[in-house]
């Protein structure tokens, strides 16, 4: 099976193919429609951007939605997801996108004969909000390469920042994190401090504070954060005519990022949104046509 549920399942030819081909969805392109295939969209996590941007997506090409809702499903009988999984498949379902808290979740379905799109595996990778972070780049820079980026927040736990990561560099992108101690993640790469490098990044990406995978552990002063860590009125202004803000969201207004910053003229936060739908489509065509559905 041909699954995307990490960057490292796409080369770098097949990450440039999908931005290419979201930016000709969003211009007009006709998609590939499939009224005989049933799709099934298993969200164990709370969304409202993946789950209902792939909804439409999937409406779009004509898909069949199974309506599986996670508090109604036999899982709460106590059955495996692996086994749910192969329910869905023999049931005649074509593809599975799924979102779980578990990291890495994928690695106990390979015996399933079903592809499987992930929608978030926990504080490990989100696929498709990378990619459409990497659509809303390229339409505004046309080029990946060479470009400095600076990922602010919440590092340890956050999966928007491993995929970036992964690929962005994998792409020649320069990228750098910005992060208090606790959020830290030092596997992933150099964290510098937000003041030195603002004036010279062309992306600003912010994460969200992630308080749901910190255990209660973290003492956390949200003034504080927006102060040492936050997109403030007065770093914006530092920031280059040419640069971009980009968060994932949902915001934390007034900690990540200043409330009235959140629509300002360099905010790509709402665009990365409509982005998502027409990157979802691609990622389907994508699994359709590799999978020969
Ligand atoms: N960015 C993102 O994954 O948002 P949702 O959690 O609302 O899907």
């Amino acid at each position: 099976m041909k699954n995307i549920v990490s960057m490292n399942d796409l080369s770098n030819e097949e990450v440039y193919k999908l931005i290419n081909r979201s930016l000709e969805l969003k211009n007009g392109s006709d998609i590939l429609k499939r009224d005989d295939l049933f799709v099934a969209n298993l969200f164990f996590e709370n969304s409202t951007r993946t789950k209902h941007s792939f909804e439409v997506a999937e409406q779009k090409m004509k898909l069949n939605l199974i309506n599986f809702e996670t508090t109604t499903s036999s899982i709460n009988k106590g059955e495996s997801l692996y086994d749910t999984c192969k329910t869905l498949e023999m049931i005649g379902c074509s593809i599975l996108v799924i979102r779980h808290q578990e990291r890495e979740y994928y690695k106990n379905l390979t015996n399933l004969n079903i592809p499987i799109v992930s929608g978030g595996d926990g504080s490990g990778e989100h696929p498709s909000q990378c990619l459409l972070d990497l659509m809303t780049i390229y339409e505004r820079f046309n080029k990946i390469e060479g470009l400095k980026i600076a990922i602010v927040g919440d590092i340890k736990n956050s999966r928007v920042a491993r995929s970036n990561f992964n690929i962005l560099t994998r792409l020649g992108a320069d990228v750098k994190f910005v992060s208090p101690d606790v959020f830290k993640d030092i596997s992933l790469g150099e964290v510098v401090n937000f003041d030195t490098v603002i004036n010279d990044i062309d992306i600003c990406m912010l994460l969200r504070v992630q308080h749901e995978r910190h255990d209660g552990e973290i003492v956390f002063d949200k003034d504080e954060y927006h102060i040492n860590y936050g997109l403030t009125q007065e770093r914006y202004r530092k920031l280059k005519d040419s640069a971009i803000v980009m968060h994932p969201a949902p915001v934390n207004r007034g900690v990540e990022i200043a409330d009235s910053l959140v629509e300002s003229d360099k905010s790509v936060i709402f665009e990365q949104m409509k982005n998502g739908m027409y990157m979802r489509q691609a990622i389907l065509e994508k699994i359709i046509k590799d999978n020969n559905l």
